[in-house]
């Protein structure tokens, strides 16, 4: 699904108002009964009864007027604090502040400290909190009395329900503003918003719904949006035809391995046999034939001259060359090494190669050293770093990186022509078209060697299926991350292998396929 920032959302706004004639406080209203719906089955659940309901002073603070009024009339034991004072309520959330005062609905105005006082004591006994202080409209830093009341939402151990953004998320980027809101989950509208799908905002965000507030699909369609988060009702997999033969699925070449990293092609060889693909060829250097022919029955491995210490040797070319024309796909750089020979290699791949080529890993090392490696693509590269790598192949301090992840992984996907599958929480998959996907899949126990490895098999084994490498590429960063929740709903997180990711790859593609 499309996935917006700020400004977006507000032009969609607009033209469900302007052009469609839908008022605004309508769209208030739908956005309080989704607020609303979620705060009583929660109520359901749990028999709780007393709800707070926290608002600041601009539109998001009107959802929440409205919440209150709703969540009165179902007769739960409402509180209504306010972090501005009344008069400044305007438009849509002025009228909802009128309806409050006329239905008598409790409220208070943290505006002296006996009122502040109140607040403290009975946020800490209360039962569901809605936090309607700040949504998409936040600037600057949280500070004063809204970072006061932010701590104290967070130190309660009531159930925290955030009103389409937690409050002191940038709602385009997912930072915080010196303090946030931690939700047990939130309930946006219309699209997610950027801030809610990337680090650190989804930490802050819990369960994510995103309710249809009635803007007719045609006002998405017309805005320009190029982000996309990626979740399961994303995913059409190929129907796997009941006469079809292993010619039909693709062919995968995995070119890497040295010795003393023998695993790391092998890892993805097998990865792109879990995730379907008809035929893998791992080619390795002479020095861990052995090894790696014990390792993987159904993978074929050849072996090819090395460099006398146990590396492919530029001397194997010739070789690698032939068997990529029998190949649908090439995998290069997983346990390399950078030396030499491997930018002759690699240039020699690129310059000649038309089929999808996935670099990973030291096939990323050494572009990083010699960007003009890049040159000559033909728009057939798959780049997957991790932020390592990245800041390798960029230049850029790897915490710039992290913070600016979609810029920077579009940036480098235009500039060069490429895809570029930005691994780490909340991969990012950048295309040069300028479309960016961002990943819903994946936990912290995939933070372990060689999981980078399998997400090359999988992209592999994905891209023999979908002649698009954006699809390939996205899908195979969803599979991968679904594959490792498997793995961790099956064995926890802690102590998790790349290997336990293969093994349940096949199982999150049963679960897309159901
Ligand atoms: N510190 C204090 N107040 C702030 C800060 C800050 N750092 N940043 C913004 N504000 C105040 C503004 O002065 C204004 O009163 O917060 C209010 C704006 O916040 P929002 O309600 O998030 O913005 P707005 O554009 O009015 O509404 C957007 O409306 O459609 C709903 O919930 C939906 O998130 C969406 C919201």
């Amino acid at each position: 699904m499309k996935a917006v920032m700020a400004q977006q959302m507000r032009s969609i706004d607009r033209t469900a108002i302007e052009r469609y004639g839908i008022p605004g406080i309508v769209l208030m209203e739908n956005a309080a009964l989704a607020v609303v719906n979620r705060v009583m089955r929660r109520i359901q659940h749990h028999n709780d009864r007393r709800a707070a309901i926290v608002c600041g002073g601009g539109n998001n603070g009107g959802d929440g007027l409205a919440v209150a009024r709703h969540l009165h009339q179902h007769g739960l034991n409402v509180k209504l604090y306010l972090l501005t004072n009344s008069s400044k309520f305007k438009g849509d959330a002025a009228v909802n502040f009128n309806i409050i005062k006329n239905s008598g609905v409790p409220y208070m105005q943290l505006d002296d400290e006996y009122a502040l006082h109140e607040f403290y004591a009975d946020i800490k006994n209360t039962d569901v909190i809605i936090d309607a202080i700040f949504g998409t409209g936040i600037k600057g830093e949280v500070t004063d009395l809204s970072a006061d009341v932010i701590n104290a939402i967070n130190e309660s151990s009531g159930y925290v329900i955030s009103v389409d953004m937690p409050s002191g998320i940038n709602s385009d980027t997912g930072e915080v503003c010196g303090c946030a809101v931690i939700a047990d989950e939130t309930v946006t509208f219309v699209l997610p918003k950027i801030g809610q799908i990337v680090y650190p905002g989804k930490k802050h965000v819990g369960r994510l719904s995103i309710a249809d507030i009635c803007i007719p699909r045609a006002a998405i369609d017309d805005e320009d949006i190029s982000a996309g988060y990626i979740t399961v009702d994303d995913i059409a997999l190929p129907v796997r035809e009941a006469d079809s033969h292993k010619g039909d699925y693709g062919h995968v070449l995995v070119v890497g391995g040295s010795v003393g990293f023998s695993g790391a092609p092998i890892m993805a060889a097998k990865a792109a046999m879990r995730s379907g693909a008809g035929m893998v060829t791992a080619v390795v250097p002479y020095g861990i034939y052995n090894a790696a022919a014990a390792s993987a029955q159904e993978v074929m491995i050849k072996p090819v001259t090395d460099d006398g210490v146990g590396r492919i040797s530029a001397k194997a070319l010739a070789d690698i060359l032939t068997l990529a024309q029998k190949a649908d796909v090439m995998v290069i750089g997983p346990g390399m090494q950078v030396y030499d020979e491997i930018f002759c290699i690699l240039r020699n791949i690129i310059d000649s190669i038309d089929i999808p080529i996935i670099v990973d890993a030291d096939g990323l090392n050494a572009i990083a050293q010699q960007k003009d490696l890049l040159k000559n693509s033909k728009g057939n590269i798959i780049l997957t770093p991790h932020p390592g790598e990245m800041s390798r192949l960029t230049g850029l301090p790897i915490g710039q990186i992290q913070c600016q992840r979609i810029d920077i992984a579009r940036d480098f996907a235009r500039q060069h022509n490429v895809v570029m599958v930005l691994k780490g929480a909340a991969t990012v998959t950048a295309c040069p078209s300028g479309w960016t996907y961002i990943n819903s899949t994946g936990n912290a126990g995939m933070a372990t060697a060689g999981s980078g490895d399998v997400l090359t098999g999988v992209i592999a084994a994905m891209a023999c299926q979908y002649r698009c490498f954006d699809k390939a590429s996205y899908i195979g960063a969803f599979i991968h991350g679904l594959a490792g929740d498997k793995a961790v709903e099956n064995k926890g997180m802690h102590g998790l292998v790349a290997g336990d990711i293969i093994e349940m790859i096949p199982a999150a593609i049963k679960y897309i396929y159901n």
